[in-house]
């Protein structure tokens, strides 16, 4: 979806469809009370009449007399005093819901009654441009013939009363490098262990670093183990694909400034391993790479956004298969720190190829590290499917993310990593082992990692229910992207 921005009078100006917002329970606002006046009430009677006061209900118009608009769509807000950024998502989502099942080239959103609304323009705009263009999201990529049907509108402009300022055109152009990040994270997710493997996410991050010219280096089987990553290895040792390790750099901030460092877990295929999965539902096993989905969903964002940041993403990439050479429940691997794991279960392998990419981050002396990851069985437990799990070792990082989960809708709650938790990976074997016991499976993870990164600031995120949804809309959601970019959009700003 293209956007645009562009002052005109709302009544007069042609489109394939005119959408218009409405709270209920107070004056019109000055472009729905253009097109009221152009139809001569009627607009307002059939508002009064058919249009819900929830946020998120839908009029649709095939057609409102004395104005150019071929059809014309009003969507409420809510009503007057309970209109917030929640209300606004939800409403942006609806009208993206119906959007993608039009047939239209063109939709003009009348934008400037967002402020009359109480919205800061810039702020809304990036918003709307996110929730937009995800909310038409199609995938057919592997299909023989695409699909058909429609898929929402090619143009969409955001109507104004009067001039754009740079602070608004630049919010829009950042909403849609935000979601052409997040359809990025979203099309890696939905493909196939037989097509996303782990040298695709390298070739994926290659082109990224050719179009934005960001640094890259890539490793294969032979690269990882001559830097030490034993943990890792030891996951891809029973697997024909071969796996990688990605470097990517993109440095739009000063040459001194730390970087943020983002780890992404790029397990392409998780069966389990010798400790094998149960059959049922193994299939959404290829969406164990929507951490490293997401890292490199956010790379593009940022490199689109040019953002004043410096930027390091980290993803090891392997499948996770049982073979007559894979890696048995008891062996005792070394990772790259030189601490020594008692691989109790193999289907535990997220945290084992992390815990590489954790040490090989001391280099580049990050100013924080994030990992993301489709971690643990137990925060789909915990949290469901609308929260992501946050684990710290610094409270004050772990605020910007859950701040940035809040402000882009894609949230996170914080789970404890006391250390009363670290004792159930006691090893009688090794300096640790790789699962921590039923018993708070998410924190037990954490706890894992978070001896692996001592030396800087470290939060982790655990996409387990949040990444992909189930049933009959199965798919890649490309969430944390939203979050990710909030938190470094902010730390931009700040
Ligand atoms: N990728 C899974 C976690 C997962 C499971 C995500 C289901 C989403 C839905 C991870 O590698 C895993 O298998 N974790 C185990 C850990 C256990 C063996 C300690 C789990 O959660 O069961
Ligand atoms: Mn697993
Ligand atoms: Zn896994």
């Amino acid at each position: 979806m293209e956007f645009s921005i562009k002052a005109a009078s709302p009544e007069k100006h042609k489109t394939d469809c005119l959408i218009l917002v409405h709270c209920a329970g107070s004056e019109a606002a000055p472009q729905l009370a253009a097109i009221d006046a152009a139809s001569k009430g009627q607009l307002r009677r059939l508002i009064d009449r058919d249009l819900e006061e929830k946020a998120g209900s839908l009029l649709a118009l095939p057609t409102l007399p004395g104005i150019s608009a071929e059809r014309v769509l009003v969507a409420s807000l809510g009503k007057t005093g309970a209109i917030d950024a929640k209300a606004l998502r939800t409403t942006l989502a609806a009208i993206g819901k119906w959007l993608s099942g039009q047939k239209l080239k063109t939709a003009s959103f009348a934008a400037t009654d967002l402020v009359a609304a109480g919205f800061e323009l810039p702020a809304a705009l990036r918003s709307a441009s996110t929730l937009l263009s995800d909310a038409c999201y199609r995938f057919d990529a592997i299909r023989s013939t695409p699909d058909d049907k429609p898929s929402g509108p090619r143009t969409l402009e955001f109507l104004l009363q009067s001039k754009s300022d740079a602070a608004t055109r630049n919010a829009c152009e950042q909403g849609a490098a935000i979601a052409a990040g997040q359809t990025l994270a979203r099309d890696l997710g939905n493909l196939p262990a037989n097509y996303c493997t782990p040298s695709l996410l390298a070739e994926t991050a290659k082109s990224l670093a050719h179009e934005y010219k960001l640094k890259i280096q890539v490793f294969d089987r032979e690269g990882i183990e001559k830097i030490g990553m034993g943990s890792f290895l030891s996951v891809a040792q029973g697997s024909q694909e071969e796996p990688r390790f990605i470097v990517l750099e993109y440095k739009g901030g000063s040459a001194k400034a730390a970087p943020v460092v983002l780890v992404g877990k790029g397990i392409t295929f998780d069966s389990g391993g010798i400790s094998l999965k149960p059959g049922e539902g193994m299939d959404e096993m290829k969406f164990d790479m929507c951490g490293a989905a997401s890292v490199l969903g956010t790379f593009r964002a940022v490199a689109k956004m040019k953002l004043p940041i410096n930027l390091v993403g980290l993803i090891p990439a392997t499948e996770n298969l049982p073979s007559g050479v894979a890696v048995k429940p008891g062996d005792v691997v070394t990772s790259l720190s030189g601490q020594t794991i008692e691989i109790l279960n193999t289907d535990a392998e997220g945290r084992l190829i992390l815990c590489d990419a954790l040490t090989y981050a001391e280099r580049f002396k990050p100013a924080a590290v994030v990992d993301i990851a489709t971690l643990t069985g137990a925060c789909v437990i915990a949290l469901g499917h609308h929260t992501s799990g946050l684990l710290s070792n610094n409270d004050e990082l772990a605020g910007e993310l859950l701040g940035a989960g809040q402000r882009s809708g894609d949230r996170a709650w914080q789970l404890p990593l006391f250390d009363e938790y670290q004792e159930q990976l006691k090893s009688n074997f090794a300096d640790m082992a790789n699962i921590g016991g039923r018993p708070a499976g998410t924190i037990t993870a954490a706890c894992f990692l978070s001896r692996f990164a001592k030396s800087y600031k470290w939060a982790h995120l655990d996409i387990a229910g949040t990444a992909w949804k189930s049933g009959a809309e199965k798919g890649a959601t490309g969430r944390p992207v939203p979050l990710l970019t909030e938190f470094l959009l902010a730390r931009c700003a700040g």
